[in-house]
């Protein structure tokens, strides 16, 4: 079985290759062979989550892994939705056989995620004490971070806690756990999840704290007190997953990104680039134009973090314009399709690709 995906994994990789579609040296066995000239800075690992319906039906899909990235996300398979559509069911088939994969082709998966308010499935309105909440959440992580031990290394264990700015000031975001349990919730699913794996790193994940403007710094000072808050408590709280969901239409805060990135690093915590992509809604003209203001965008943001840090991992949400998110929420009036990945829809590698290579490879 094992060797018959090989060859035919091989045998596309081959056609991609003819096509132009593979850079030369940027494969998963170019991560750790990649060295600065002093020998000792590694390359970054790059990754990015993996859709489950393209992944089981199209070699090119995969073969885009393959030659790109060191790590992979299931993109929805580890989402309680998916996971769980009844209380006592758990459908682990989309996240072992992202796990499979990365293993077979030495990269490592991420574990996206444990307690996020979005993408919950119906029952868990019934949910309607504290002491249930606590059942279900030790139940689910006990399980979940339990069966990938050792294995999945790296977890974003809490999704955009924080909510949307109101009158200036942004507060915890409302989900089932914070209604049920406060923000102890937090706490609870740091606990669990370093009991399940002590080994496993532990991040907080966040979006829209990159861009110009009073909401996004508010965004910023609202996750660093809660993480703050997290580490005086004894929580453990490895590092923060910033998701980069880059909002196209606004520039990148500069100082407000990288002395943010300064703050977590003095608190002793990594930094993670999680879900990066550029929503180009806005954006008009050809597409050279497009991609290079993508590119251009995620360039700064990446700079920004670079100067206070190099991050730890840098991930995408998705690897090709063929299969994205952003249009689910962020469709463009002309009708045109997004462009907001690094690999174009026939897999091509575009600017911002560039960009991203240029950031794994540069030292400190
Ligand atoms: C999105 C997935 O891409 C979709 O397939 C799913 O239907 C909804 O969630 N921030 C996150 C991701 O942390 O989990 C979201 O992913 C995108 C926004």
């Amino acid at each position: 079985m094992i060797s018959r995906r090989n060859a035919l994994l091989g045998g596309a990789r081959l056609i991609g290759a003819l096509a132009g579609g593979i850079v030369p040296g940027l494969g998963a066995g170019a991560a750790s062979a990649a060295t600065s000239a002093a020998g000792t800075t590694r390359r970054i690992p790059y990754g990015a989550c993996v859709n489950f319906t393209p992944f089981l039906n199209e070699a090119e899909y995969r073969i885009a892994f393959e030659t790109y990235c060191q790590q992979v996300t299931p993109e929805y398979g580890l989402f309680w939705g998916y996971l769980r559509p009844t209380r006592n069911q758990f459908v682990f088939d989309y996240a072992d056989k992202v796990l499979a994969f990365a293993d077979l082709n030495e990269m490592t998966m991420r574990g996206h995620t444990l307690v996020w308010y979005g993408a919950m499935p119906d029952w868990t309105k019934q949910i309607g004490s504290a002491a249930e909440a606590e059942r279900e959440l030790t139940l689910h992580i006990e399980k979940v971070v339990g069966r990938y031990r050792g294995r999945i290394k790296t977890w974003q264990v809490v999704n955009e806690p924080i909510d949307d700015v109101k009158d200036g000031a942004a507060g915890l975001r409302p989900s089932i756990w914070l209604q049920q349990l406060g923000p102890k919730y937090l706490d609870m699913a740091f606990r669990l999840a370093h009991q399940a794996d002590p080994a496993a790193e532990l991040l907080i994940n966040e979006y829209d704290v990159e861009c110009v403007g009073a909401s996004y710094a508010a965004r910023r000072q609202a996750l660093l007190t809660l993480v703050r808050e997290l580490l005086a408590r004894g929580v453990p709280l490895h590092g923060v997953g910033l998701q980069g969901h880059i909002q196209g239409k606004y520039e990148i805060d500069d100082d407000g990104v990288s002395s943010f990135v300064s703050e977590i690093k003095s608190l002793g915590l990594s930094v993670h680039v999680t879900e990066l992509d550029v929503i180009d809604k806005e954006f008009a003209g050809p597409i050279t134009v497009r991609d290079a203001m993508v590119a251009g965008r995620a360039y700064d943001f990446l700079n920004a973090i670079f100067a206070a840090e190099r991050p730890s991992a840098i991930g995408t949400w998705g690897i090709t314009d063929r299969y994205t998110w952003v249009p689910t929420w962020n469709k463009r009036a002309d009708g045109l399709a997004n462009r907001p990945l690094p690999l174009d829809d026939h897999y091509r590698p575009k600017p911002l690709w560039s960009v991203i290579d240029y950031f794994c490879q540069k030292a400190p």
